[in-house]
């Protein structure tokens, strides 16, 4: 019958000539393989875990070694006049009595601890073991010719490409004088100077990207004039290099800002113009790149009583309609920006010309506000350090590739008496922890993550960095 010759479909399958595999032995190669590739993954996935947790772990050496406290007894406030020998007193009848009046004072005694001397100087030129790739806060900072480093009120641009840092700054090697008798000590304009490095120790002069003008007194970037702050962004959209700095005259009236534009980091920049932002004075001011490539430019105004903040064009060239007020009648300058987990953090300083005061943190959760205060930064030190921002005034905040909510603190140490002397006063910075001061709209309650800037006498970066 068909039914009968009809064979029942067999549980066997030809696999190939002469071989026959049963459904079993298929289904259990196939469980096989899935255990195969399961523990291939599992071993996988502990590999990359491992990575993760070696990367961690370096990553909590670091803080811990940078966010380190360390105190610093070398830095200490003489004794009250009372205390001092009546001969003493005799001697020097105008001495300082407090450790800022002393930093002020030319002639003080205790200039070799805010001001080493060149004997102290870092050298990239010098292969000291156990010293190369230390900062040291104050300390002369020499270039790849043995020069010292002249890039005062300055920021950094990381080029990622090729991995490059450029550093530019104010160039004020130059005379100090007072234009009038009631003036801010002064050096001419001479330029803006750029500093290249693979390891933001080692810095090759690189020239002055942006020149003071001689002859024609009726330019902005004349020697009698004033350009300070300079700050520098890269424009993905045109594949420019744009720079924004503080131009005023001699006597601080002119209040504006200055922009000028390269195809190279390394210039030479064309200056383009200067102006007063949306219409109003502006001093001291720093311009900041977000993710999204939008910029913006944060000035201090209306006579230092308050900041203003306001997106550029596209094209980094000028600013556009919007602006909004921030920390009102809060006197701040010296801005510095940066962001970290989707936060804005600023560091301020008070206004207090070339001398120091007590910086600020202050934290927002949109760029354009509102911003607030979260106290001073400061940490280590001591007292008198951390009153002084470490006798410094902030310029700019660094994050190092590679270690996210690590950053370097950059500030100027400002020798008012010869402002070529001034010195770069560099530590960690990190964000982490709760605000220590209680905040205006929160009920008391920290919203946001404290900013600490560390005090190191010496310090480095780790070598497992990958910049160095
Ligand atoms: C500071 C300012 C410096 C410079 C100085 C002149 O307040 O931050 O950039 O302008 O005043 O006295």
């Amino acid at each position: 019958m068909r039914m009968r010759n009809k064979q029942r479909k067999p549980t066997t399958l030809h696999c190939n000539a002469g071989s026959r595999c049963t459904l079993s032995a298929v289904v259990w190669s196939l469980v096989g393989c899935i255990l195969i590739l399961h523990l291939y993954s599992l071993v996988h996935q502990s590999d990359g875990n491992e990575r993760d947790i070696q990367e961690r772990l370096n990553h909590l050496q670091l803080s811990r070694e940078l966010e380190e406290v360390e105190e610093d007894n070398d830095f200490q406030i003489p004794p009250p006049r009372g205390k001092r020998s009546p001969r003493a007193v005799k001697r020097r009848p105008k001495r300082a009595t407090s450790l800022i009046e002393e930093f002020l004072d030319e002639s003080s005694q205790f200039k070799h601890l805010f001001f080493p001397d060149k004997r102290t100087a870092m050298d990239p030129r010098k292969e000291v073991e156990d010293d190369n790739h230390y900062f040291y806060p104050g300390r002369i900072w020499l270039d790849t010719d043995g020069n010292p480093i002249q890039a005062h009120g300055g920021g950094i641009l990381y080029v990622e490409k090729s991995g490059t840092y450029y550093w530019y700054g104010e160039n004020k090697d130059g005379p100090t004088y007072h234009a009038h008798k009631k003036g801010a000590a002064r050096v001419d304009i001479i330029g803006v100077s750029c500093y290249s490095s693979k390891d933001l120790w080692t810095w090759k002069y690189e020239g002055i990207v942006l020149a003071g003008e001689e002859q024609n007194e009726t330019h902005d970037l004349h020697k009698s004039n004033v350009l300070e702050r300079p700050k520098v962004i890269y424009n993905e959209k045109t594949g420019k290099y744009v720079m924004w700095m503080h131009i005023d005259d001699v006597n601080y009236t002119k209040a504006s800002v200055g922009v000028a534009v390269s195809n190279s980091p390394i210039g030479p920049f064309e200056y383009l113009y200067s102006m007063q932002p949306h219409g109003f004075d502006s001093r001291d001011m720093t311009i900041f790149k977000d993710d999204d490539g939008v910029a913006y430019l944060v000035y201090s105004s209306e006579d230092n009583s308050e900041l203003h903040i306001g997106p550029l064009t596209d094209d980094y060239f000028d600013v556009t309609h919007i602006m909004r007020r921030i920390l009102v009648g809060k006197h701040r300058e010296a801005p510095a920006i940066f962001k970290y987990d989707g936060t804005y953090y600023m560091v301020t300083s008070g206004c207090t010309g070339w001398a120091p005061n007590r910086a600020l943190a202050h934290a927002a959760e949109s760029i354009m506000g509102p911003w607030e205060t979260m106290g001073n930064p400061c940490v280590g030190g001591n007292e008198v350090l951390r009153q002084t921002t470490f006798f410094a005034q902030s310029t700019f905040v660094l994050p190092l590739p590679g270690l996210p909510g690590s950053f370097i603190f950059m500030a100027d140490r400002w020798s008012s008496a010869d402002l070529r002397e001034s010195r770069y006063v560099w530590l960690p910075l990190a964000v982490g922890g709760a605000a220590d001061q209680p905040l205006e709209y929160n009920f008391g309650f920290p919203l946001w993550s404290r900013v600490s800037i560390y005090w190191h006498r010496k310090w480095k970066l780790p070598d497992h960095w990958k910049g160095i």
